[in-house]
């Protein structure tokens, strides 16, 4: 059997990896400012998830929803301490796209209305209705189409209020730093605009947290930095450090009925171990201040770079512009300087590294930056 061919990949094959560096078959050392897409959250390998997890597979490593599972309930303690969201509720999945789509679907069940605002350049998942609010129509299938999403423009506060006033708004659904739109910060006017816009109407701000959010931006929800809360927040990626598992946090406005969600893997024990490791390495390491630190001293200094059109971002969360004569920078890096990046369309190196990054880690990605930004000759 073949491979369904849809990703373009490099011709890498990693096959080791701790902290945040990884290796590939030939035993060469890549440092890795990716993070397999802004998933390695605590480090590579880190030795206290995987015994944690290896532990947690010696006892029982599945069992579905129709038994109590106390790994849940201290894994909601812990993130509610952690996150301060102290009086949410959590409801666990397995995925970005699965958690924005219960997220879309409980605002729905909440106030019994269908349409959605999201934004433009907008990136919610792949699924149905996540995949609907996604401002990419490549990716949205005939069946995936319909009229209940709006998407409006970026940080346009008079479209919002427009929108509000033309339609019964179930949700509005936005990321506090879009991700694969290209690191950019929604301000806290805009998001304290959606928040009152929302309580004016009875609508449900849904905080699509899956990449932005777990400590990434230098506070645990990126719309944190604004001083407003959503009702709804969206995890996945960061959560468990690349064990398979997303989830919703829900104000305490909403009221669960059996049988409103449900899932078969979501929340499973493994999971579940998993994302308590994560938690505790976090609190234990400071690792959200850490990103905070290490990510405001790589814009510094990547904002002294004459080459670079713009660094956006907050904490490890790091958009670089670059102009188009320097597309062959992120390649380089990987290849010649051995230095793992993400990109977003037109130009931009987006970095997404483990919040463990160390500012050594962050003066060797300057050093070869700045060296990668040479012209190439033919
Ligand atoms: C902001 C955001 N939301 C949702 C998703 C979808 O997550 P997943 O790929 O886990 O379904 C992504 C993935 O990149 C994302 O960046």
């Amino acid at each position: 059997m073949k491979l369904f061919d849809v990703y373009p990949v490099n011709d890498i094959t990693i096959t080791k990896a701790q902290g945040s560096h990884v290796w590939d078959d030939e035993g060469t050392q890549y440092l890795d400012l990716y993070g397999g897409h802004a998933v390695i959250s605590i480090g590579h390998t880190h030795p206290h998830y995987v015994q944690r997890l290896t532990d947690q597979l010696n006892k029982v490593g599945f069992y579905s929803n129709s038994i109590h599972i106390p790994l849940q309930q201290q894994l909601a303690e812990k993130l509610g301490k952690v996150s301060g969201k102290e009086d949410y509720q959590l409801f666990l999945v397995n995925s970005g796209a699965e958690a924005n789509e219960n997220a879309l679907k409980l605002a729905s069940f909440y106030n019994g209305r269908k349409k959605i605002i999201a934004f433009k350049k907008a990136f919610h998942g792949r699924t149905s209705l996540a995949v609907a609010a996604t401002d990419n129509p490549k990716i949205v299938a005939p069946v995936n189409e319909t009229d209940n999403v709006v998407f409006l423009p970026w940080e346009d506060l008079a479209a919002l209020e427009d929108a509000f006033n033309k339609y019964e708004v179930s949700s509005v659904i936005i990321e506090g730093i879009q991700g694969v739109g290209g690191i950019n910060v929604a301000s806290p006017a805009f998001l304290q605009k959606i928040r009152s816009l929302c309580d004016q109407h009875n609508a449900v701000f849904i905080a699509d947290s899956v990449q932005c959010g777990y400590g990434r931006s230098g506070k645990f929800f990126s719309h944190d930095h604004a001083g407003v809360n959503a009702d709804i927040y969206t995890m996945a990626k960061g959560m468990g450090n690349g064990f398979p598992i997303g989830g919703i946090i829900i104000a305490p406005k909403f009221k669960p009925a059996y049988g409103m969600l449900g899932t078969t893997f979501g929340g499973n024990h493994l999971a579940c171990a998993a994302a308590l490791a994560v938690l505790e390495v976090i609190e234990k390491d400071n690792l959200i201040a850490n990103a905070e630190n290490v990510g405001n001293y790589l814009m510094e200094e990547l904002r002294k770079f004459p080459e670079v059109k713009e660094v956006r971002g907050k904490g490890l969360m790091i958009g670089i512009e670059l102009p188009e004569e320097l597309s062959h920078v992120r390649r380089e890096l990987l290849f010649t300087y051995k230095i793992f990046t993400g990109e977003a369309k037109p130009n931009v190196i987006r970095l997404l590294p483990s919040l463990a990054l160390t500012k050594d880690h962050a003066d060797q990605f300057l050093t070869a930056f700045k060296q990668a930004l040479k012209p190439v000759h033919a």
